[in-house]
């Protein structure tokens, strides 16, 4: 399975999609990482790694709607079979949406419904819940709306910063996120742009919660 990998930032779970294809983990084909950002240490890693880097910039004042043609070009031009967002954070429009149905999947530091949008983990302090962890949901027009794939849980902890449960949701994201392209890939999670079917073990029965 051909993906193409979406970024802004870091890349760590780049980096752990890479590491679980290298460990013979997860089946699938890096044919490029695209970012909206070109100082997304993201696409250092990449390049590094030989894989084809892409930058579709958009900046303040810039027509949305050309940025979101362009994006699709070039995706489409890389021929993904799936589109992982890792750490993109920006809404995608429909050219891209519409080309690739269902065949978009995102992950998020919160368990949504709960904590959408850009700060989930502080979001998710400010609310006092106890419980968090990260999500990987098909991508659709809303913001972190779409149907979800998979979620695992952490312990939000006494005395812990945005950061601190931020960096513990991560350790989770990078083993769920390349675990459903594995999934995907070997076709035991079906995915269409309304429902995921599911027939397999559920992911999340194999990770467990920490304790706190
Ligand atoms: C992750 O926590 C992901 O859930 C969110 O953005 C962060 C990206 O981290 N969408 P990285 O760039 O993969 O390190």
């Amino acid at each position: 399975m051909d993906i193409v990998i979406l970024v802004s930032g870091r890349g760590s779970n780049l980096k752990a999609i890479c590491s679980a294809i290298d460990a013979g983990k997860c089946d699938a084909n890096i044919v490029g990482v695209v970012s909206d950002r070109k100082k997304a240490a993201a696409l250092e890693f990449a390049d590094a790694r030989g894989i084809q880097t892409r930058v579709v910039s958009l900046r303040k004042g810039d027509d949305r709607d050309l940025w979101n043609d362009a994006l699709a070009k070039t995706v489409v031009s890389l021929k993904p079979d799936l589109i992982v967002l890792a750490g993109f954070m920006r809404v995608l429009g429909t050219p891209l949406l519409e080309r690739f149905p269902g065949r978009i999947i995102n992950v998020h530091p919160a368990l949504l419904p709960a904590f959408p949008g850009h700060s989930g983990p502080q979001d998710a302090l400010d609310a006092g819940v106890r419980i968090s962890g990260c999500t990987v949901h098909i991508v659709d027009a809303g913001v972190d709306t779409g149907p979800i794939i998979a979620q695992a849980a952490v312990p939000v902890v006494e005395g812990d910063s945005a950061e601190s449960l931020h960096t513990r949701i991560q350790v989770q994201e990078h083993r769920l996120l390349p675990a459903v392209i594995h999934q995907i890939a070997i076709g035991a999670i079906t995915l269409n742009p309304l429902r995921v079917r599911r027939p397999v073990a559920d992911l999340s029965r194999s990770l467990t919660v920490p304790d706190a």
